[in-house]
């Protein structure tokens, strides 16, 4: 396995956005986090600045999609262009037809879950999906601590992945950096979301650049 660093423009300045994603042009996807201030407590970007913003970038958008009602509006980020969509599990009944619905779109489709959400109710629908996302705060904002609690999580949904031979991408978000980062990676994630231990310092690309390495050197082979 070979991890992917996925920066969070979340922690970027929104109104140099553009700028901001060329500044991480050496990371794997751009993870662009959605809030709608119903679902989370916090509002940021919806499908016009997705839009905008994919115009202006050639990396893979991974959307983490922090909304009620995915189901109405998944898909429309698939159709504009999104690697991946990811949606929560504890905001549709239905999580299988919105997946689907999202790989009809044309992405791949990830299943987000909350610090307090259990894995199991999940592994049997896993491989109607690419992604699986383990919350590692409560979704809302950056910045964050790490809770080293969900780890346990990690490292069940690694397992399944593998007794099940399921094609998934394990992506951890939330408080990633150079001191939780090798937990993660060891816990068996092969995805990492971080935002604010990217863009609160001097040289996004150079801290993606030593995330990426970290997680390298103690993830399974
Ligand atoms: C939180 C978001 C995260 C957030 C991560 O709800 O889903 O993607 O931007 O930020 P850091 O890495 O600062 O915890
Ligand atoms: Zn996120």
């Amino acid at each position: 396995m070979t991890a992917f660093i996925a920066p969070s423009i979340l922690s970027a300045d929104f109104a140099r956005l553009a700028e901001e994603t060329a500044a991480v042009s050496n990371a794997d996807w751009l993870h662009v986090d959605v809030m709608d201030n119903h679902f989370v407590p916090n509002l940021t970007l919806g499908l016009p600045v997705v839009k905008s913003l994919r115009k202006a970038s050639s990396l893979p958008f991974d959307c983490h999609l922090m909304i009620e009602d995915p189901k109405r509006w998944a898909p429309s980020y698939a159709e504009a262009g999104a690697h991946n969509v990811t949606f929560h599990a504890e905001a549709t009944q239905d999580p299988v037809s919105v997946a689907r619905d999202i790989r009809a779109a044309g992405a791949l489709a990830g299943l987000a879950i909350k610090p307090g959400t259990p894995l199991e109710p999940y592994l049997p629908i896993l491989a109607e999906f690419d992604t699986l996302l383990v919350m590692t705060v409560e979704p809302g904002f950056g910045g964050q601590s790490f809770r080293a609690e969900v780890l346990p999580k990690v490292r069940r949904a690694r397992q399944a992945i593998q007794s099940g031979h399921l094609k998934l991408y394990l992506e951890v978000d939330g408080g990633i950096n150079e001191d939780t980062i090798e937990e993660a990676a060891r816990a068996g994630a092969d995805v990492f979301v971080a935002g604010s231990a990217v863009y609160d310092g001097a040289d996004p690309a150079a801290a993606v650049e030593r995330l990426r390495e970290q997680a390298n050197s103690c993830m399974a082979q």
